[in-house]
């Protein structure tokens, strides 16, 4: 018999992505009724500060009118176009347009899918398609970070640092390749200051490319904050000297901004935050605020000399999405930007940021806090068993899923990432909430702390 629960109707019908499907088919979903701001409220009734803007990307909150006018508007002049073979629309234009003047370093064109990892994917494509231009095809491989994350579509999901993401997919594809985190806290070795580190990180990214032979290496993707792997900030003089080896062997620099663009880390890119010029930009989530799925490459110069070349010898730019640059999307992302712009949201980041920081720093001395790391409103709290050694708790344990589970019992939501918590809430977070997000993560550490015994 059916059951009418939604929650069993939910168990019976929906796969989960990112989920442990056996634990869900016992505890089934908790459903998400309604979003007023930062806030959201679960179908039971209770609220919570949404203290991950979902995945990292509503950036505007969730009730944001203009975003859904602008939405409306569109949907009814014109709710679908293609931008295959000489068709194109207007919200398309400005955007594109618009971007390229946002760009945080000068960039020729810009082409739209609709996720993230779309957006990787393509980026790979266009390096092999750029390098086929200029007549070096074997000029293929692509280099990620252990747990530099960039989607999971087959492609994306190759340059991803994650094993749990490549287990039993076959994953990752031949020629895609990973070097050591830039995460000085846990990567860092004795006695290393956070420049030597980053010395090292280069020199073995120049050993690496060396070894597989500089004419083979393609492209080098990096976030310029990590996200999923657990909100790393880069060490200093990280991106300064991974630049320099990537300019000697003349290997591509792929910014994926997919979490950083748009205000993330106090400034529109987190290029502009962590010093990358990047030879290509992949961007999504908050430049809707998510309230339409759109994604989009910004490319040099250079490269887009190589599409032309190439599509003029082919005879067409044999790729493109159905809803590459949906008008509808479009039209959503030119007003969130309009809003970023025009209310000093993204100018506003920083200041949030500090607040964030002082209202965490006191939680650096909780037994179970090893690091707390961040930029404007992303941050990472690093869960130890031990702050000497640094030593995380055994997997098995779950002691950062514990932290998250008991954050939400309190009304808040965040987000437990390998060792780490992640908290990022939308841009439009007030003081009240950053100072209440402050208070109920406490509060949470305190209860597993408890639970463990150790306080
Ligand atoms: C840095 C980064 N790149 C790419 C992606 C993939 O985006 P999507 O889930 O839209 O495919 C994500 C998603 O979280 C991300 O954080």
């Amino acid at each position: 018999m059916l059951s009418n629960s939604l929650r069993d109707r939910d168990i019976a019908s929906q796969l989960h992505p990112q989920t442990n499907l056996a634990l869900h088919e016992r505890v089934g979903p908790v459903i998400i009724a309604e979003g007023n701001g930062a806030e959201i409220r679960d179908a039971n009734g209770k609220v919570y500060i949404e203290g991950m803007s979902g995945l990292w990307c509503t950036a505007l909150g969730l009730s944001e009118k203009r975003l859904v006018e602008a939405a409306t508007r569109q949907m009814s002049t014109l709710p679908y176009y293609q931008n295959f073979a000489h068709r194109s629309t207007e919200p398309g234009i400005l955007l594109a347009e618009k971007l390229l003047e946002l760009a945080p370093v000068p960039m020729s064109k810009v082409l739209f899918q609709s996720s993230g990892s779309e957006a990787n994917d393509t980026a790979v494509k266009l390096a092999w398609y750029h390098f086929a231009a200029q007549g070096r095809p074997e000029k293929r491989k692509i280099i990620g970070r252990m747990r530099g994350y960039h989607g999971t579509s087959i492609a994306s999901a190759s340059i991803t640092g994650l094993p749990h993401l490549h287990r039993d997919f076959h994953l990752p594809l031949p020629n895609f390749l990973h070097v050591t985190c830039p995460h000085f806290y846990r990567e860092g070795r004795p006695g290393e200051t956070e420049e030597q580190f980053s010395t090292r990180l280069a020199d073995e990214l120049d050993a690496l490319i060396l070894a597989e032979g500089p004419e083979t290496v393609a492209a080098f993707f990096a976030e310029p904050a990590m996200g999923t792997g657990g909100a790393v900030m880069p060490p200093k003089g990280y991106f300064e000297k991974i630049q320099k080896v990537l300019k000697k062997h003349e290997v591509l620099l792929v910014a994926d901004e997919v979490i950083t663009g748009f205000g993330r880390t106090g400034n529109w890119w987190g290029s502009q935050t962590f010093g990358l010029q990047p030879d290509m930009i992949t961007c999504a989530k908050a430049l809707t605020a998510a309230y339409m799925p759109l994604s989009a490459i910004l490319l040099s110069e250079p490269i887009y000399a190589s599409m032309v070349a190439q599509s003029e010898k082919i005879g067409v730019f044999g790729h493109g999405y159905t809803y590459g640059a949906h008008p509808v999307a479009c039209a959503v992302a030119n007003e969130a930007l309009r809003i970023y712009e025009e209310d000093g949201v993204i100018a506003g980041v920083a200041a949030k940021g500090t607040l964030m920081e002082a209202v965490l720093a006191p939680l650096r001395d909780h037994p179970l806090v090893g690091e707390l790391r961040g930029a404007g409103l992303m941050w990472g709290v690093e869960i130890v068993a031990d702050k000497v050694t640094r030593a995380p708790y055994d997997a098995a344990r779950a002691v950062p899923a514990k932290v998250q589970d008991a954050a939400f019992a309190e009304g808040l939501v965040c987000r437990a990432l390998g060792s780490a918590i992640a908290i990022a809430p939308p841009l439009i977070v007030s003081p009240d909430q950053i100072a209440a997000i402050g208070k109920r993560f406490a509060t949470a550490l305190d209860r597993v702390a408890d639970d463990l015994g150790i306080m």
